[in-house]
């Protein structure tokens, strides 16, 4: 899938995730061999956490552009259909084209809402909890497509090592990336070392970062003389989103003073700041801060 490019330097602050990133998934896609020389095997899956519009699917479409690897991405509403089995084949699909394509990254965006925590109390399965059985076994490198299974060749040549080699495209140069804003109803099977191996905490952003979201966010607006530093200080728990959102509304007010405006002034900031509130609260932030110590490896940045 093309995606519309996102270049690190447009994503503002987020300096360690970026470089976690770069380390986890686009040194080993773009030079294998090093990663392989001292034995070192790409992680499968990369979970990103934190609250909403703190920047997350953003930094998995800059990973597509950095990486230059082919793109999967596949939210709840693509993966979900009303008829039987479908849903399960829709993921064993999305592998399969991704291990074809390879090296690739496959997207899991709001993963929380494609999978769902296991109920070991119920008999049935759910149509969720056989989506994250698949999942499981596609992120093992056990998935098979359902043409191979139907195939007789394949089946009586299923204990040649040889021609499955061959034949079934491997997971190796397959990384999953996935986002939530709640990892804690992500079932504990899909982050264990060899799944989802690293859990990256994408937090709301402190005022060096906002300061450097406002640049990045304004890099091609004609700006004139607006101090950023002062307007990251008065926009404590705004998320990388609500500033994307304060810029657009400082716009939008030199627009409608004169609809000839040149520039967007510090009052046009002035201005939308006292209209826009934080979508972020304290308690949010303590709660998933919470979290972050509980699914480490993590960044903390504060
Ligand atoms: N650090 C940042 N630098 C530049 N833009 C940002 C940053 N953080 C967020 N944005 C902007 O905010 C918008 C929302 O970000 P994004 O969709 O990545 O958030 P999210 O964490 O995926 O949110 P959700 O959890 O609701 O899916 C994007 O359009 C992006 O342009
Ligand atoms: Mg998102």
């Amino acid at each position: 899938m093309k995606v519309k490019p996102v270049y690190w330097k447009d994503i503002g602050g987020m300096k360690e995730i970026k470089e976690r990133l770069q380390m986890c998934i686009e040194r080993p896609l773009r030079n294998p061999k090093i990663f392989k020389k001292v034995n070192l095997p790409c992680p499968r899956g990369i979970l990103l956490f934190g609250p909403p519009g703190c920047c997350k699917t953003t930094l998995a479409r800059g990973l597509a552009t950095a990486c230059d690897a082919n793109f999967f991405v596949a939210n709840p509403a693509q993966i979900y259909s009303a008829f039987v089995g479908e849903s399960e084949k829709n993921i064993t699909e999305l592998f399969y084209q991704a291990r074809l394509c390879a090296p690739s990254i496959i997207f899991l965006d709001e993963l929380d809402c494609l999978v769902v925590k296991r109920q070991f109390d119920t008999k049935s399965q759910g149509i969720g909890e056989k989506v994250l059985s698949t999942l499981l076994n596609e992120m093992d490198g056990f998935g098979t497509r359902t043409e191979f299974q139907k195939n007789l060749k394949w089946q009586t040549l299923l204990n040649c090592d040889e021609y499955l080699e061959e034949e079934m495209p491997q997971s190796d140069q397959v990384i999953v990336v996935a986002a939530t804003n709640r990892p804690d109803l992500i079932d504990d099977a899909l982050l264990r070392p060899g799944r989802f191996d690293v859990v990256l905490y994408v937090p709301a952003p402190n005022f060096e970062e906002r300061e450097s979201i406002l640049h990045a966010l304004t890099s091609k607006m004609p700006i004139s003389k607006v101090d950023f530093r002062k307007l990251a200080e008065e926009t404590q728990l705004f998320s990388g989103a609500d500033l994307k959102n304060l810029c657009n509304k400082a716009a939008m007010n030199a627009l409608r003073k004169n609809m000839n405006a040149e520039f967007i002034t510090e009052e046009n900031f002035e201005e939308a700041l006292k209209n826009s509130q934080p979508s972020i609260t304290r308690k949010q932030v303590d709660k998933y801060e919470r979290l972050a110590s509980k699914y480490g490896p993590v960044i903390t940045q504060r």
